[in-house]
């Protein structure tokens, strides 16, 4: 009898696994991996099982210092600092291939750790081979500048790094994550102590020992898997660090901010958002409809730019609220490597817990719930499709971050009102317009307060396009020119001649 050969699926599991069973997962500290100073180590769960995958060695304040030294010492050392721009477009060209080779196994690392489906976590790992190029190219294009001066002078500028970044990331994309920050600051010349949050730690880890094989520097990049309020804190606070790049909650963020006034770090936020995606009576209703279902379900809602207030234009909106939620009733909640699932579990039990206590809230305001509610039966933190309609933007589900695959739709008179509902929010990370209305969509997309907009789609990134928040959402940019702005520091020089 033969045995029909596995599946890419199965056979990117099993890899995963394999690597997961081996030795305990440590610290990354100067080019070794090292335990924890304390000895400490914490569980980490399958979300979609709730069963522990391995321990991951759990960094806290010691053994911050200790990477932050070995960050600095590589900052200084001249095999990084005196590197040339070509080299260094090598050196990420070469963790891009690194990346690339390995997206299966990555992505399936990430499946087991985080939940998210086989297909999502591919997406993800995929992108992330392009945003190491994205940032290769941009190193030799670091620029200064020359001031006009009146001839007895020579004013020139400087683009310098900033030199030991701080980078802190969340459990909702978590290799997408690391790779955006480790590219943007290598790019620019720093170096990197990055702690991943302490859900789903283990895609951050393999990718350090693959951009390790790539003979960089030791302690350029140091990885310190550990909880928020330890080593989180530890390297916001810390006065060896020229720079906090935060992910993350908005009420984190505000802690980052407070903690790194000891030093005056600088600081960029990639915070909550409550995006508006404002559907008109002129649009496109089939492609409309499907993106709508696609942002608010996509990795089961955890995504900080996702489409969470459907703006309907009031003619359409009983239409569109019908057809979104037999849309999303499609959204198959399940196994993560099954080839028919497209919404896997959320990362943890709070994490249900919190995003259960929305749809109760939702309910109590009275919007009316049209698709979802039910508990999920079985193990798994899973939520299914959940879409109120009807809803009025001061209720709660329509003003806070639930970070599940919750939907509010909301009804809207005409452009104005759109606008002026659309930007009631705190936040303003995304937002996007659909209408076939050339003139309107562009006056639209002026007049929203947000940081990255679409028009007729919603969530395609591009890393050369800037992302990131007005109001609470943020400060600064990632992707684009205006990240290496975040990353690198101006120094103006004069000569007299
Ligand atoms: P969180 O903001 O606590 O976690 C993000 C990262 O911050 C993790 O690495 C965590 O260890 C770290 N962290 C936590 N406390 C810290 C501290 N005091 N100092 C330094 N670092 C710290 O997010 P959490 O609690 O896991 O999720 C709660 C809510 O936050 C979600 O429901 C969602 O609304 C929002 N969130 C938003 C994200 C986004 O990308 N905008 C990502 C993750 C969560
Ligand atoms: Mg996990």
């Amino acid at each position: 009898m033969t045995v029909a050969p596995p599946s890419p699926a199965e056979a990117a599991r099993a890899q995963a696994i394999a690597w997961i069973g081996q030795a305990p997962k440590r610290l990354l500290i100067g080019g070794q991996w090292v335990d924890a100073v304390s000895g400490k180590t914490f569980e980490t769960l399958n979300p979609a099982t709730e069963q522990l995958l391995c321990r991951v060695a759990e960094a806290e304040q010691a053994d911050v210092d200790a990477a932050v030294a070995a960050a600095r010492k590589a900052f200084e050392a001249p095999s990084w600092s005196a590197m040339s721009p070509h080299s260094r477009t090598r050196a990420l060209l070469r963790i891009a291939d690194k990346v690339e080779a390995h997206i299966p196994e990555l992505a399936a690392i990430e499946s087991l750790d985080n939940g998210m489906p086989l297909w999502y976590a591919t997406a993800a790992a995929t992108a992330c081979a392009d945003i190491f190029r994205y940032y290769a190219g941009w190193c030799s294009k670091v620029l200064g500048t020359t001031i006009p001066s009146d001839g007895s002078t020579l004013i020139y500028t400087l683009r310098e790094p900033l030199g030991v970044c701080g980078q802190i990331i969340p459990w909702n994309v978590p290799v997408l994550m690391a790779s955006i920050k480790f590219a943007n600051a290598l790019c620019c010349g720093n170096t990197v102590v990055l702690k991943p949050a302490e859900l789903a730690c283990l895609t951050s880890i393999r990718l350090a020992e693959l951009i390790q094989e790539t003979d960089l520097p030791p302690g350029v990049i140091n990885v310190l898997p550990g909880f928020g309020p330890t080593a989180g804190a530890a390297l916001a606070q810390h006065l060896g660090v020229d720079k906090i790049a935060f992910t993350g909650s908005t009420a984190v963020g505000k802690q980052v901010v407070r903690d790194a006034t000891s030093n005056l770090k600088k600081v960029t936020l990639e915070l909550g958002s409550k995006a508006p995606n404002v559907v008109f009576a002129d649009a496109d209703l089939d492609k409309a409809i499907a993106t709508a279902v696609k942002t608010f379900c996509g990795n089961s809602g955890q995504v900080c730019s996702a489409g969470t207030r459907l703006f309907v234009q009031e003619s359409i909106h009983d239409e569109v609220a019908e057809r979104v939620a037999s849309e999303a009733a499609t959204w198959k909640a399940g196994d993560p490597f099954a080839a028919d699932t497209k919404l896997g579990p959320l990362i943890s039990a709070r994490q249900r817990d919190r995003v259960w206590s929305y749809i109760g809230a939702g309910q109590e305001s009275g919007a009316a719930l049209r698709l979802g509610g039910k508990a999920w039966n079985g193990p798994g933190y899973f939520v299914e499709p959940t879409v109120f309609d009807n809803v009025k933007n001061g209720m709660k589900i329509a003003q806070e971050e639930i970070f599940g695959p919750v939907l509010s739709i909301i009804p809207f008179k005409d452009e104005d009102d759109a606008v002026l509902q659309g930007n009631e929010t705190t936040y303003g990370l995304s937002a996007a317009v659909w209408t076939r209305d050339v003139s309107r969509a562009h006056k639209v997309v002026k007049a929203l307060k947000a940081g990255r907009l679409w028009i007729n789609t919603f969530g395609e990134a591009d890393p050369a396009m800037a992302f990131g928040g007005y109001k609470q959402s943020g400060w600064g940019r990632e992707f684009g020119a205006e990240s290496i702005e975040a990353y690198t520091q101006a120094k103006s020089v004069m000569v007299r001649l």
